[in-house]
Protein backbone atom coordinates (compact mmCIF):
# COMPACT_ATOMS: atom_id res chain seq x y z
CA UNK A 1 0.00 0.00 0.00
CA UNK A 2 1.22 3.54 -1.03
CA UNK A 3 2.22 6.07 1.83
CA UNK A 4 -1.38 8.72 1.90
CA UNK A 5 -0.29 12.21 2.84
CA UNK A 6 -3.37 13.48 4.42
CA UNK A 7 -4.44 16.72 3.42
CA UNK A 8 -4.42 19.57 6.44
CA UNK A 9 -3.79 17.17 9.12
CA UNK A 10 -2.95 19.51 12.46
CA UNK A 11 -6.28 21.50 11.41
CA UNK A 12 -8.20 18.39 11.42
CA UNK A 13 -6.56 17.27 14.72
CA UNK A 14 -6.64 20.66 16.48
CA UNK A 15 -10.42 20.73 15.75
CA UNK A 16 -10.71 17.07 17.02
CA UNK A 17 -8.67 17.23 20.26
CA UNK A 18 -8.50 12.87 20.21
CA UNK A 19 -7.70 11.32 23.44
CA UNK A 20 -9.29 7.98 25.21
CA UNK A 21 -12.78 7.97 25.50
CA UNK A 22 -13.46 10.01 22.61
CA UNK A 23 -15.63 8.49 19.75
CA UNK A 24 -15.29 9.89 16.02
CA UNK A 25 -16.29 8.69 12.90
CA UNK A 26 -14.22 9.36 9.56
CA UNK A 27 -17.41 9.46 7.11
CA UNK A 28 -14.47 8.91 3.82
CA UNK A 29 -11.62 6.80 6.05
CA UNK A 30 -9.63 6.23 2.66
CA UNK A 31 -6.26 4.87 3.46
CA UNK A 32 -6.92 6.23 7.30
CA UNK A 33 -3.99 9.35 6.87
CA UNK A 34 -6.47 10.86 9.32
CA UNK A 35 -7.91 8.42 11.38
CA UNK A 36 -5.02 6.95 12.67
CA UNK A 37 -4.13 10.43 13.96
CA UNK A 38 -7.26 10.22 15.70
CA UNK A 39 -6.39 6.93 17.32
CA UNK A 40 -2.66 8.02 17.98
CA UNK A 41 -4.31 10.49 20.07
CA UNK A 42 -6.52 7.50 22.00
CA UNK A 43 -9.54 7.72 20.53
CA UNK A 44 -12.17 5.15 18.87
CA UNK A 45 -12.48 5.83 15.28
CA UNK A 46 -15.38 3.77 13.35
CA UNK A 47 -13.76 4.67 9.65
CA UNK A 48 -16.92 4.65 6.93
CA UNK A 49 -15.73 4.32 2.71
CA UNK A 50 -17.71 3.27 0.31
CA UNK A 51 -15.06 1.91 -1.63
CA UNK A 52 -14.98 -1.87 -0.45
CA UNK A 53 -11.42 -2.27 -1.54
CA UNK A 54 -10.02 0.52 0.71
CA UNK A 55 -12.06 -0.93 3.42
CA UNK A 56 -10.58 -4.09 2.95
CA UNK A 57 -7.21 -3.10 2.98
CA UNK A 58 -7.95 -1.12 6.19
CA UNK A 59 -9.08 -4.41 7.83
CA UNK A 60 -6.19 -6.83 7.44
CA UNK A 61 -4.15 -3.58 8.66
CA UNK A 62 -6.03 -3.06 11.53
CA UNK A 63 -6.30 -6.53 12.18
CA UNK A 64 -2.14 -6.83 11.97
CA UNK A 65 -1.73 -3.72 13.90
CA UNK A 66 -4.66 -3.90 16.28
CA UNK A 67 -5.82 -0.38 15.74
CA UNK A 68 -8.98 1.01 16.48
CA UNK A 69 -10.19 2.24 13.73
CA UNK A 70 -13.56 0.44 13.02
CA UNK A 71 -13.81 -0.01 9.23
CA UNK A 72 -16.92 -0.38 7.46
CA UNK A 73 -18.05 -0.05 3.53
CA UNK A 74 -21.06 2.16 3.45
CA UNK A 75 -22.15 5.71 1.68
CA UNK A 76 -22.05 8.40 4.03
CA UNK A 77 -25.51 9.17 2.50
CA UNK A 78 -26.44 6.67 4.94
CA UNK A 79 -24.07 8.10 8.23
CA UNK A 80 -27.29 7.77 10.27
CA UNK A 81 -28.21 3.92 10.04
CA UNK A 82 -24.50 3.46 9.74
CA UNK A 83 -23.46 4.49 13.00
CA UNK A 84 -26.46 3.17 14.71
CA UNK A 85 -25.95 -0.15 13.63
CA UNK A 86 -21.97 0.00 14.85
CA UNK A 87 -22.80 1.78 17.71
CA UNK A 88 -21.09 5.25 17.04
CA UNK A 89 -24.43 7.51 17.72
CA UNK A 90 -23.60 10.62 20.03
CA UNK A 91 -19.70 11.26 18.92
CA UNK A 92 -17.00 13.39 19.69
CA UNK A 93 -16.81 14.52 16.30
CA UNK A 94 -17.47 13.76 12.18
CA UNK A 95 -14.58 13.79 9.61
CA UNK A 96 -15.64 14.13 5.86
CA UNK A 97 -12.31 14.40 3.44
CA UNK A 98 -14.39 14.97 0.07
CA UNK A 99 -13.72 13.38 -3.12
CA UNK A 100 -11.60 10.89 -4.29
CA UNK A 101 -8.06 9.43 -3.04
CA UNK A 102 -4.89 8.74 -4.34
CA UNK A 103 -5.47 5.04 -4.31
CA UNK A 104 -8.41 5.92 -6.65
CA UNK A 105 -6.93 7.98 -8.73
CA UNK A 106 -3.63 6.26 -9.22
CA UNK A 107 -5.60 2.90 -10.67
CA UNK A 108 -6.12 3.21 -14.21
CA UNK A 109 -8.76 0.53 -13.89
CA UNK A 110 -10.48 2.87 -11.92
CA UNK A 111 -11.65 5.41 -14.49
CA UNK A 112 -10.80 8.06 -12.97
CA UNK A 113 -8.31 10.10 -14.76
CA UNK A 114 -7.43 11.50 -18.41
CA UNK A 115 -3.84 11.03 -17.40
CA UNK A 116 -4.03 7.40 -17.24
CA UNK A 117 -6.18 4.94 -19.67
CA UNK A 118 -8.73 3.23 -18.52
CA UNK A 119 -11.89 2.08 -19.19
CA UNK A 120 -14.81 4.81 -18.23
CA UNK A 121 -16.29 3.44 -14.99
CA UNK A 122 -15.44 6.39 -12.37
CA UNK A 123 -17.53 4.70 -9.11
CA UNK A 124 -16.07 4.81 -5.96
CA UNK A 125 -17.84 1.55 -5.35
CA UNK A 126 -17.29 -0.33 -8.33
CA UNK A 127 -16.58 -3.62 -6.32
CA UNK A 128 -18.97 -3.21 -3.74
CA UNK A 129 -22.02 -5.61 -3.63
CA UNK A 130 -24.65 -3.34 -3.99
CA UNK A 131 -22.43 -1.20 -6.24
CA UNK A 132 -24.11 1.79 -8.63
CA UNK A 133 -24.82 0.55 -12.33
CA UNK A 134 -24.65 3.83 -13.63
CA UNK A 135 -20.87 4.26 -14.95
CA UNK A 136 -19.15 7.31 -16.62
CA UNK A 137 -19.61 5.45 -19.94
CA UNK A 138 -23.08 4.55 -19.59
CA UNK A 139 -23.38 8.48 -19.18
CA UNK A 140 -21.37 9.14 -22.25
CA UNK A 141 -22.42 6.91 -24.27
CA UNK A 142 -26.41 7.31 -23.52
CA UNK A 143 -27.47 10.71 -21.52
CA UNK A 144 -29.63 12.89 -23.43
CA UNK A 145 -27.64 15.69 -25.06
CA UNK A 146 -29.79 18.32 -22.95
CA UNK A 147 -28.05 16.24 -19.57
CA UNK A 148 -25.05 15.98 -20.77
CA UNK A 149 -25.14 19.81 -21.01
CA UNK A 150 -26.70 20.27 -17.83
CA UNK A 151 -23.90 18.50 -16.15
CA UNK A 152 -20.64 19.50 -17.79
CA UNK A 153 -21.98 23.28 -17.34
CA UNK A 154 -23.26 22.88 -13.47
CA UNK A 155 -21.18 19.96 -11.84
CA UNK A 156 -17.76 20.50 -14.34
CA UNK A 157 -18.24 24.62 -14.70
CA UNK A 158 -17.45 24.70 -18.07
CA UNK A 159 -19.45 26.95 -19.61
CA UNK A 160 -16.93 27.76 -22.65
CA UNK A 161 -16.46 24.64 -24.01
CA UNK A 162 -18.97 22.29 -23.06
CA UNK A 163 -21.43 22.91 -25.91
CA UNK A 164 -18.85 21.87 -28.38
CA UNK A 165 -17.65 18.95 -26.38
CA UNK A 166 -21.14 17.82 -26.24
CA UNK A 167 -21.67 18.13 -29.70
CA UNK A 168 -18.62 16.02 -30.80
CA UNK A 169 -20.02 13.20 -28.32
CA UNK A 170 -22.84 13.15 -30.20
CA UNK A 171 -21.42 12.89 -33.59
CA UNK A 172 -19.03 10.14 -32.21
CA UNK A 173 -22.10 8.17 -31.26
CA UNK A 174 -23.12 7.80 -34.61
CA UNK A 175 -19.97 5.74 -35.15
CA UNK A 176 -19.63 3.83 -32.20
CA UNK A 177 -19.01 3.79 -28.36
CA UNK A 178 -16.63 5.87 -26.23
CA UNK A 179 -14.81 3.08 -23.78
CA UNK A 180 -11.94 4.50 -22.62
CA UNK A 181 -10.27 7.54 -20.64
CA UNK A 182 -8.44 8.28 -22.94
CA UNK A 183 -11.19 8.04 -25.77
CA UNK A 184 -12.74 10.58 -23.94
CA UNK A 185 -9.45 13.00 -23.20
CA UNK A 186 -8.93 12.70 -27.08
CA UNK A 187 -12.19 13.67 -28.05
CA UNK A 188 -12.53 16.64 -25.70
CA UNK A 189 -9.03 17.69 -26.98
CA UNK A 190 -10.22 17.53 -30.90
CA UNK A 191 -13.71 19.57 -29.62
CA UNK A 192 -11.88 22.68 -28.59
CA UNK A 193 -10.69 25.49 -31.00
CA UNK A 194 -6.90 24.46 -32.10
CA UNK A 195 -5.42 27.24 -29.80
CA UNK A 196 -6.72 25.86 -26.58
CA UNK A 197 -5.88 22.17 -27.29
CA UNK A 198 -2.42 22.35 -25.87
CA UNK A 199 -4.48 23.16 -22.26
CA UNK A 200 -6.72 20.24 -23.17
CA UNK A 201 -6.16 18.80 -19.68
CA UNK A 202 -7.57 21.96 -17.76
CA UNK A 203 -11.16 21.21 -19.99
CA UNK A 204 -10.85 17.33 -19.01
CA UNK A 205 -10.45 17.62 -15.58
CA UNK A 206 -13.76 19.66 -15.50
CA UNK A 207 -15.86 17.21 -17.50
CA UNK A 208 -13.82 14.60 -15.70
CA UNK A 209 -15.21 15.98 -12.44
CA UNK A 210 -18.70 16.74 -13.85
CA UNK A 211 -19.09 13.01 -14.84
CA UNK A 212 -17.60 11.53 -11.43
CA UNK A 213 -20.31 14.29 -9.46
CA UNK A 214 -22.88 12.40 -11.48
CA UNK A 215 -21.66 8.95 -11.27
CA UNK A 216 -21.67 8.95 -7.16
CA UNK A 217 -24.56 11.32 -6.63
CA UNK A 218 -21.93 13.37 -4.16
CA UNK A 219 -24.04 16.56 -4.06
CA UNK A 220 -27.20 14.68 -3.16
CA UNK A 221 -24.82 12.43 -0.73
CA UNK A 222 -22.79 15.33 0.79
CA UNK A 223 -26.10 17.08 1.75
CA UNK A 224 -27.87 14.09 2.87
CA UNK A 225 -24.66 13.28 4.69
CA UNK A 226 -24.49 16.57 6.50
CA UNK A 227 -27.97 16.25 7.67
CA UNK A 228 -27.60 12.74 9.18
CA UNK A 229 -23.95 14.15 10.87
CA UNK A 230 -25.36 16.62 12.98
CA UNK A 231 -27.96 14.42 14.55
CA UNK A 232 -25.40 11.68 15.29
CA UNK A 233 -22.89 14.54 17.29
CA UNK A 234 -23.23 14.73 21.07
CA UNK A 235 -23.18 18.49 22.05
CA UNK A 236 -20.16 20.02 21.66
CA UNK A 237 -19.45 17.48 19.32
CA UNK A 238 -17.78 18.71 16.38
CA UNK A 239 -18.21 18.67 12.60
CA UNK A 240 -15.61 19.15 10.03
CA UNK A 241 -15.36 18.95 6.45
CA UNK A 242 -12.79 19.23 3.87
CA UNK A 243 -14.24 19.82 0.40
CA UNK A 244 -12.11 20.66 -3.02
CA UNK A 245 -14.08 22.43 -5.41
CA UNK A 246 -16.49 25.31 -4.87
CA UNK A 247 -19.87 23.13 -5.55
CA UNK A 248 -18.69 21.27 -2.37
CA UNK A 249 -17.57 24.05 0.09
CA UNK A 250 -21.07 25.86 -1.14
CA UNK A 251 -23.01 23.77 0.02
CA UNK A 252 -20.74 23.03 3.45
CA UNK A 253 -21.34 27.18 3.80
CA UNK A 254 -25.05 27.12 3.30
CA UNK A 255 -25.24 24.50 5.17
CA UNK A 256 -23.69 26.05 8.55
CA UNK A 257 -25.25 29.19 7.63
CA UNK A 258 -28.77 27.31 8.32
CA UNK A 259 -28.09 24.79 10.91
CA UNK A 260 -26.92 28.23 13.03
CA UNK A 261 -29.78 30.01 12.50
CA UNK A 262 -32.77 30.63 15.10
CA UNK A 263 -35.11 31.17 12.81
CA UNK A 264 -35.46 29.88 9.41
CA UNK A 265 -38.93 32.26 8.68
CA UNK A 266 -38.25 33.76 5.16
CA UNK A 267 -37.71 37.84 5.47
CA UNK A 268 -41.07 38.93 4.58
CA UNK A 269 -42.51 37.82 7.98
CA UNK A 270 -42.47 40.00 10.60
CA UNK A 271 -42.29 38.35 13.15
CA UNK A 272 -40.83 34.41 13.14
CA UNK A 273 -43.35 31.79 13.09
CA UNK A 274 -40.87 28.73 13.08
CA UNK A 275 -39.78 26.45 15.75
CA UNK A 276 -36.35 26.21 14.31
CA UNK A 277 -33.94 26.04 16.72
CA UNK A 278 -29.75 26.68 15.69
CA UNK A 279 -28.08 23.24 15.74
CA UNK A 280 -24.54 24.65 14.99
CA UNK A 281 -22.28 27.14 16.00
CA UNK A 282 -19.75 28.25 13.76
CA UNK A 283 -15.86 27.56 13.75
CA UNK A 284 -14.55 28.87 10.77
CA UNK A 285 -16.11 31.89 9.52
CA UNK A 286 -13.75 31.48 6.48
CA UNK A 287 -12.66 28.35 5.17
CA UNK A 288 -9.12 27.01 6.83
CA UNK A 289 -6.50 26.74 3.37
CA UNK A 290 -3.57 24.90 3.26
CA UNK A 291 -0.06 26.64 4.92
CA UNK A 292 2.27 27.47 2.27
CA UNK A 293 4.30 24.70 2.86
CA UNK A 294 1.73 21.70 2.85
CA UNK A 295 0.22 23.69 -0.30
CA UNK A 296 4.04 23.20 -1.83
CA UNK A 297 4.32 19.65 -0.65
CA UNK A 298 0.84 18.24 -1.30
CA UNK A 299 -1.03 19.38 -4.83
CA UNK A 300 -4.17 18.14 -3.10
CA UNK A 301 -4.29 20.92 -0.22
CA UNK A 302 -4.06 23.65 -2.63
CA UNK A 303 -7.45 23.78 -3.44
CA UNK A 304 -8.30 21.84 -0.23
CA UNK A 305 -11.37 24.37 2.05
CA UNK A 306 -12.10 23.18 5.48
CA UNK A 307 -15.04 24.11 7.29
CA UNK A 308 -15.79 23.10 11.07
CA UNK A 309 -19.08 23.96 12.91
CA UNK A 310 -19.65 22.83 16.46
CA UNK A 311 -23.39 20.95 17.93
CA UNK A 312 -24.63 23.32 20.09
C1 LIG B 1 -9.93 12.06 -0.04
S1 LIG B 1 -10.23 10.43 0.29
C2 LIG B 1 -10.06 10.33 2.02
C3 LIG B 1 -8.65 10.28 2.48
C4 LIG B 1 -8.52 10.05 3.99
N1 LIG B 1 -8.99 11.17 4.76
C5 LIG B 1 -7.09 9.77 4.33
O1 LIG B 1 -6.45 10.61 4.97
O2 LIG B 1 -6.58 8.70 3.97
C6 LIG B 1 -11.95 10.35 0.13
C7 LIG B 1 -12.55 8.98 0.36
O3 LIG B 1 -13.96 9.16 0.49
C8 LIG B 1 -14.60 8.07 -0.12
N2 LIG B 1 -15.94 8.51 -0.44
C9 LIG B 1 -16.34 9.34 -1.44
N3 LIG B 1 -17.67 9.52 -1.40
C10 LIG B 1 -18.12 8.81 -0.33
C11 LIG B 1 -19.41 8.60 0.23
N4 LIG B 1 -20.49 9.16 -0.27
N5 LIG B 1 -19.50 7.83 1.34
C12 LIG B 1 -18.39 7.24 1.88
N6 LIG B 1 -17.15 7.39 1.36
C13 LIG B 1 -17.02 8.17 0.28
C14 LIG B 1 -13.74 7.72 -1.31
O4 LIG B 1 -13.93 6.38 -1.67
C15 LIG B 1 -12.33 8.00 -0.77
O5 LIG B 1 -11.74 6.83 -0.27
Amino acid sequence: MLAHTPVLLNEVIGFFDPKPGKKFIDATVGRAGHANQLVNGGAEVLGVDTDSEVVAELKSQSASRRTKIKAVVGNFGNLKSIAEENDFTDVDGILMDLGLGSHQLDDSERGFSFQKDGPLDMRFDAKSQNSNIKTAGSIVNFYAEKDLLRIFFQYGEEKRFGKRIVGAIMARRKLGSINTTGELFELIKQALPGQFRFRAGDTARKIFQALRIEVNDELGNLERGLQQAVSLLKSGGRLVVISFHSLEDRIVKQFFVREARDCVCPPSFPVCRCDARARLRILTKKPVMASGDEARTNSRARSAKLRAAEKI
